[in-house]
């Protein structure tokens, strides 16, 4: 079994090469089983995530070679060999349900593993599968199986009028990849706005899409008839960003994040100039410092362009060590506080009262040995490991494995004592 371990307490300085998004590029994978030409996809993080969604597109059919660099890759599906995703591919990446709109809209079937709940919640899929059906999709569900079909007489998908009863980042990606080839038009209102939808819309115009309003929370989509191929790059991950933002924060260091997008978290980055963190942003860069003590700032996760669930954990770490107290309020998903106990083991005083936990911070916090439960709690472990004195050791790494590219050497190259190593 492999850990982590940190030796912490030097602020860390330097410069960190942000890879592209997990978020848009799981997505954006499963293009490829909407055209029968050659899809190439550039600025593809190496993580583990994304080698689960190749395998499973492999045994849909596509031939996928990597191509100059390790991030970039062709894809292209010249005939779909089965239109069922299994249960052991999609219960170790619940992205996979991402295949059930293309499967549907291109072959007029599919049959998907329900993904199962996974550390964080529940995490039901009735929301796509409502969607899919006011497109005229047919969905029964058989053994822990979504067996989905368009109607024989209505030969393909037709367009609808959905309107999701909360937003849905998923949800909204698999009914505009539907609609994208459907006959007639769709709207889609209470949609997710996150970027990574923006890029999926972006990348289905260029395929021949007719996808208009992408970002706003009312997209409309006038179905083609069939999408060409297409050579695109990832946008940046805003995820990533905002834990090495906070990597310099909780360390009191001084980094520059280069390959990003600073418009993509502005709710993260106006939240850390409140708690005192120094930022200067260009159109490419971030240049996070720390002159000042770092104060308590309350925060309550939401839908984009709110302050994300997925920096709900790192943003947890930094207020353990701010002065002062700060409440966090999860409001997306029902369980996701997970990294409490775990930060707790560093000294951190944190109490959870339903969807929200007071922290009260503290200077004199030290390294223990803790659990990675969920992609985003570990990574939690990491930051709170760099900035406390002595030593930490994170088991169940595979859990980082899952969202960050390059973790120890981007950290290392700044100043951290981090490496991996085996325990029994
Ligand atoms: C995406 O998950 C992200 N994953 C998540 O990132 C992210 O936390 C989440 O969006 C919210 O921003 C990917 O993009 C691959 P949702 P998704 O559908 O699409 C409920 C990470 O760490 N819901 O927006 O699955 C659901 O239970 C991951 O990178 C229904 O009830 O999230 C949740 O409470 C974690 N029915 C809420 O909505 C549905 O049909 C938001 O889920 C769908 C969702």
């Amino acid at each position: 079994m492999q850990a982590i371990q940190i030796h912490g307490g030097t602020p860390l300085n330097g410069i960190i090469p942000i890879s592209g998004s997990k978020n848009a590029a799981l997505p954006l994978m499963t293009l490829c089983l909407l055209t029968n030409e050659r899809f190439v996809l550039r600025n593809v993080p190496d993580l583990a995530d994304i080698n689960t969604m190749k395998s499973l597109l492999e045994q849909h059919g596509a031939s996928i070679k990597t191509l100059e660099d390790k991030n970039s890759y062709e894809l292209k599906v010249e005939n779909l060999i089965s239109s069922e995703a299994p249960y052991d591919l999609v219960r170790k990446m619940r992205a996979s349900v991402l295949v059930l709109g293309p499967l549907l809209a291109k072959y007029g079937k599919a049959k998907v593993s329900l993904p199962g709940g996974c550390a964080i919640g529940t995490r039901p899929i009735d929301f796509h599968l409502k969607a899919l059906e006011t497109l005229g999709a047919e969905i029964n569900l058989k053994s822990g199986y979504v067996e989905a079909k368009v109607p024989k007489h209505q030969g393909r998908l037709r367009g609808g009028h959905i309107v999701f009863p909360s937003i849905t980042v998923g949800g909204t990606e698999n009914a505009m990849m539907a609609a994208s080839i459907a006959k007639g038009n769709t709207i889609i209102e209470n949609a997710a706005r996150e970027p990574e939808i923006l890029d999926l819309a972006n990348c289905l115009n260029l395929m021949g899409a007719k996808i208009s309003g992408a970002g706003s929370s009312v997209i409309r989509i006038e179905g083609v008839e069939g999408l060409s191929g297409v050579n695109y790059s990832v946008l940046p991950d805003r995820i990533e960003t905002g834990t090495y933002a906070i990597a310099a924060a909780i360390t009191r260091g001084n980094l520059k994040l280069i390959n990003t997008d600073p418009n993509l978290l502005e709710a993260v980055i106006t939240a850390l100039r409140i708690s005192g963190v120094d930022i200067e942003v260009s159109d490419r860069s971030i240049d996070i410092s720390t002159s000042r003590k770092i104060k308590g700032v309350d925060i309550q996760t939401e839908p984009y362009p709110g302050f994300p669930t997925d920096m709900q954990a790192q943003w947890m770490a930094l207020m353990a060590t701010a002065d002062g107290a700060a409440m966090l309020t999860e409001t997306i998903f029902e369980n996701r506080f997970m990294h409490v106990p775990e930060l707790v083991r560093f000294g951190a005083n944190i109490n959870v009262h339903g969807k929200s936990a007071i922290i009260r911070g503290s200077r004199d916090l030290s390294g223990a040995p803790v659990m990675a439960t969920d992609l985003r709690a570990s990574v939690s472990l990491v930051l709170l490991g760099l900035a406390t004195h002595g030593t930490t050791i994170i088991n169940r790494v595979y859990h980082l494995d899952r969202g960050y590219e390059g973790l120890e050497k981007k950290l290392e190259s700044c100043g951290a004592s981090i490496e991996r190593i085996s325990i029994k």
